[in-house]
């Protein structure tokens, strides 16, 4: 409907408005350039008072060396030369841990290095799901716990150039391909240090801790999961949050039967690229057909570090329900919601009814069992916090015109634009998130939006983009439908005030 309108509009332009028409503007115009910057409620110019935001503990004031300690709230940092402690050697790492090391020394993961294809790094957004804000006014630490190559952190780094992003790991290998990518990219705010996680020695800790730390995909790798994650919990900031991804015990069923099935079959003594070599002519015999229904044929597609990570890994742990609520509350910490939602939905998996009703019914653990077992998730993705610390509730529509929004970093605005004589016509509104294919967005208030938001880099109250919409066209409740939808495919989210700050 505004598209229709809009294409009407700018036809009959005039030359001399080629400069609003530079803006391409929908339906009844809006503002070309952003809808604003949003001054905090009460004080334009600074932002909310420190007392009217959620406690926030300080545990130091520059940046110190980890020492370790039993359990630590909030993180209880040793004050060291720090920049000494850089350059000091790990400790010689346990034989477990140098096995793992000299496997991703032979196999870096992962195979591919393009960033962008992770989920999960608008550290804002990240940050807005805990109740408690950050110190106001401190530059945003990263932590990239195990960042292997970088593609995590590289995707960090560069969606946030105001923050600082550190990523750490056993392999040198990776490092030094972490470090590549760093440069090549021109990243001054991220860099990488050799460090093992089991003890964290050596690592710098930013005063106050990180506010957002990423282990994907590592912890299970390690002798004593538990022991590690206590230890990122006791560098963790006290509103931070940690993003970790581990592997699920029922998902993986039959990942494990081909490992097993191969371990089996494999001559004792083998060297990691002897067992490669022979697994592969072992899967290469078995695969056939489609590799959803057959297990085989799903390994003979992975690429080389993928297949040894995946089936010849020699140090692992899954998770099931109980197991990972074990491992997180074991470190101190407290799940505070999966990453990814939408597998933990039994929408579209089952009809709505009676089973779904006693389902939905149960006790968060004995639900979140029962779609395990629906749903068989390989990876257990979730964000955990300090106990302290609670899942944050987005303020009620009517309360939208005075809560804080921003474009999330990780959405990509294609706006198809054709230019015709002397006029140009707005067709669609695409957007892509992280590396998926573009989507239209609706025709209507949520393209107008998603139109006005294309160019926005500034934090905005909601009352902003509804006036915007006003000028487009639309009423009151539409642009509050739209600010919902926007919120549903997560192109905005609602940071903590302090951000402003
Ligand atoms: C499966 S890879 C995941 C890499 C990265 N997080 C990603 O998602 O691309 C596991 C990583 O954990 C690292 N790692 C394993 N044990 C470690 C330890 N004790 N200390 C530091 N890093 C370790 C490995 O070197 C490897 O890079």
């Amino acid at each position: 409907m505004g598209l229709a309108k809009s294409a009407g509009q700018e036809q009959r332009a005039a030359p001399e408005q080629l400069g609003e028409l530079h803006g391409a503007r929908l339906a009844g115009g809006y503002p070309p350039a952003q809808i604003g910057v949003a001054p905090a409620p009460g004080n334009p110019r600074s932002g909310p008072s420190r007392s009217s935001l959620p406690r926030v503990e300080r545990c130091g004031t520059r940046a110190a060396r980890f020492e370790g300690s039993a359990n630590a709230f909030p993180p209880r940092i040793a004050r060291d030369n720090p920049s000494s402690e850089m350059t000091q050697a790990p400790a010689v790492p346990a034989r477990c841990t140098r096995e793992v090391q000299s496997f991703y020394e032979a196999y870096p993961y992962p195979s591919e290095r393009s960033p962008m294809l992770r989920s999960g790094f608008c550290l804002r957004r990240v940050l807005s799901m805990g109740s408690l804000s950050r110190e106001p006014g401190r530059t945003l630490q990263v932590l990239d716990a195990g960042c292997g190559r970088g593609v995590g952190l590289v995707t960090c780094a560069s969606l946030h150039p105001d923050a600082t992003v550190l990523g750490v790991d056993i392999c040198e290998r990776s490092l030094q391909d972490a470090r590549e990518e760093i440069a090549r990219r021109g990243l001054s705010n991220a860099r990488v240090q050799a460090l093992d996680l089991s003890t964290l020695a050596g690592l710098e800790v930013p005063a106050g801790g990180f506010d957002v730390i990423y282990s994907s995909g590592v912890v299970h790798h390690l002798e004593d999961p538990m022991g590690a994650l206590a230890k990122l919990r006791e560098v963790l900031a006290p509103g931070g949050v940690l993003v970790i991804m581990v592997y699920g015990t029922i998902g993986r069923l039959e990942i494990k039967r081909v490992a097993r099935t191969l371990k089996a079959w494999l001559a004792p003594g083998l060297t990691i690229e002897e067992k490669l070599e022979a697994a592969r002519f072992l899967v290469q015999g078995l695969a056939k057909g489609d590799a959803d229904e057959c297990p085989w044929q799903a390994a003979a597609s992975l690429a080389d570090a993928e297949f040894v990570d995946r089936y010849l890994h020699p140090q692992e742990t899954d998770y099931d329900i109980p197991g990972f609520f074990d491992l997180i509350e074991g470190a101190g910490l407290a799940w505070l919601q999966w990453c990814n939602p939408e597998a933990w939905s039994l929408a579209g998996h089952l009809e709505s009814g009676p089973l779904r009703d006693s389902i939905e019914a149960l006790p968060l653990r004995e639900r979140l069992s029962a779609i395990e077992q629906i749903r068989a998730p390989k990876n257990l993705q979730a964000f955990a916090v300090h106990p302290e610390n609670s899942a944050r509730t987005l303020p009620p529509p009517k309360q939208w015109r005075e809560t804080l929004f921003a474009a999330n970093p990780e959405v990509h605005f294609a706006v198809g634009r054709r230019n015709l004589w002397r006029s140009s016509r707005i067709e669609n509104v695409a957007f892509a998130k992280r590396a998926a294919e573009p989507v239209d967005l609706e025709a209507g208030c949520t393209t107008e939006a998603g139109l006005i938001l294309s160019t926005q880099n500034e934090p905005f109250r909601g009352a902003a983009l509804i006036e915007a919409l006003k000028v487009a066209g639309y009423d009151e409740a539409q642009a509050l439908e739209g600010l919902r939808e926007l919120l549903r495919l997560e192109l905005i989210y609602s940071p903590h005030e302090v951000e402003l700050t």
